[in-house]
């Protein structure tokens, strides 16, 4: 059933309680990325647009000791908000109280306040009590009151339980999607409960085990799911092909040979690879076709493993790309993934969806971003997500 959307709220004069995902890499106040702030804009434009006073909570890290507490402040996110919004925005240093209150009464038809880092909860007098992580019911009413109407966009912090994001839906009579969320719900949903045919998904990164959820929902929805990456060679370990130095989880290889069984020709590994002689951009390297030779690993697919991926999602109608298919950092390892997101921006017929920060990485470095449908501003909620999990953060918006 469809969910409640922001556009479906009455919002002129509402005090409106938004729980987004501003858990943006930061290091010493300097924030590495802000994809996660700009994708939540429409969502806060709309509100303050439409006469809502937007009160917006986010985590940001996770807090352990009081001394994690500075770094971890939302202020910088609150000036980068207020430069991308061209316009004030209100940043309260505190999760409850007075102050707290006194700045939401004090807002504007339009305003957008900030308050501290959610997961500050997570700690009081230098008590680990984790009041926001473990869900405190009384967290929950409390940030519940202070708003009229309830829109979480936080898409990326779905797959968690947690006081700022269940506990304030629970509290509130209805909670609507943002356009965020409902993008995701969109695009990663639809890939899982409804996908065009063919489906093919791409899975890649350094472990088996990291995907294994994912492949096995995934393998009775996908035609095809492609391999590619580190956990490549595990299932070549479980073909009983030689893999050299490459990377293995040994505890993973009889799992490994229970899905190739099961999968058939739905599952396509590389036939050949990028070896090293150590993991080093510098080192010699070379292509070879199927085993890898002594001395050696593997850090990337190789060309003839492009050309039959591409070939396999030229006629695709749902794409979906999650892991690097080498070492991508690596220049000399990173071909492809850069050719496999390369590709993706051509596929003007499908659905083309990256998650993952190295996929993500990848097409925008390419520029084909905004070629692809969608890509997701989720990490572990998108693959919770694709492993077909119901995530609490949507379980808890309204129906229509
Ligand atoms: C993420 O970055 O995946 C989300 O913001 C959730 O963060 P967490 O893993 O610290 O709960």
């Amino acid at each position: 059933m469809a969910k409640l959307t922001v556009s479906d709220l009455d919002l002129k004069g509402k005090k409106v309680l938004m729980r987004v995902d501003f858990n943006v890499p930061i290091k010493d106040g300097v924030i590495g990325n802000d994809n996660r702030i700009v994708a939540a804009l429409p969502t806060i434009k709309y509100v303050s647009e439409h006469g809502g006073k937007a009160i917006l909570l986010s985590h940001l890290g996770r807090i352990k000791k009081e001394e994690d507490k500075p770094g971890l402040s939302m202020r910088p996110v609150a000036e980068r908000l207020s430069n991308l919004l061209n316009k004030p925005v209100t940043f309260v240093p505190t999760t409850e109280g007075k102050q707290l209150e006194d700045a939401i009464d004090g807002l504007n038809d339009g305003d957008v306040l900030v308050m501290e880092n959610t997961r500050y909860e997570d700690v009081k007098n230098g008590e680990n009590v984790k009041r926001e992580s473990g869900n405190d019911p009384e967290l929950g009413k409390y940030w519940a009151s202070l708003g009229d109407v309830f829109v979480n966009d936080a898409f990326g912090t779905a797959h968690r339980s947690h006081a700022s994001n269940v506990g304030i839906a629970s509290n509130m009579g209805q909670t609507a999607a943002g356009f965020l969320m409902e993008k995701e719900i969109k695009f990663i949903g639809g890939a899982v409960d409804n996908p065009e045919h063919p489906f093919v998904a791409i899975l890649g990164g350094a472990k088996v085990s990291d995907k294994i959820g994912v492949i096995d929902n995934l393998l009775a929805k996908a035609d095809k799911i492609l391999i590619g990456g580190g956990m490549t060679y595990t299932f070549y370990a479980a073909k009983g092909m030689k893999i050299g130095n490459s990377l293995v989880e040994k505890d993973k290889i009889d799992l490994a040979k229970e899905i190739l069984d099961k999968a058939g020709d739905k599952l396509v590994l590389p036939t050949d690879s990028v070896v090293a002689e150590k993991f080093d951009n510098d080192a010699a390297h070379k292509t070879v076709d199927g085993d890898i030779p002594d001395g050696y690993m593997a850090l990337d697919i190789g060309p003839k493993s492009i050309a039959e991926f591409e070939d396999v999602l030229k006629s695709a109608k749902t794409v979906v790309w999650n892991g690097p298919m080498g070492v991508f950092e690596m220049s000399n390892y990173a071909e492809g993934t850069l050719e496999i997101g390369k590709f993706l921006g051509t596929l003007t017929e499908a659905k083309t969806i990256v998650g993952g920060g190295d996929s993500t990485a990848a097409v925008q470095q390419l520029g084909v971003a905004d070629k692809l449908s969608h890509i997701s501003t989720g990490g572990g909620a998108s693959l919770e997500y694709l492993e077909g999990k119901t995530l609490p953060g949507i379980a808890a918006i309204s129906d229509k």
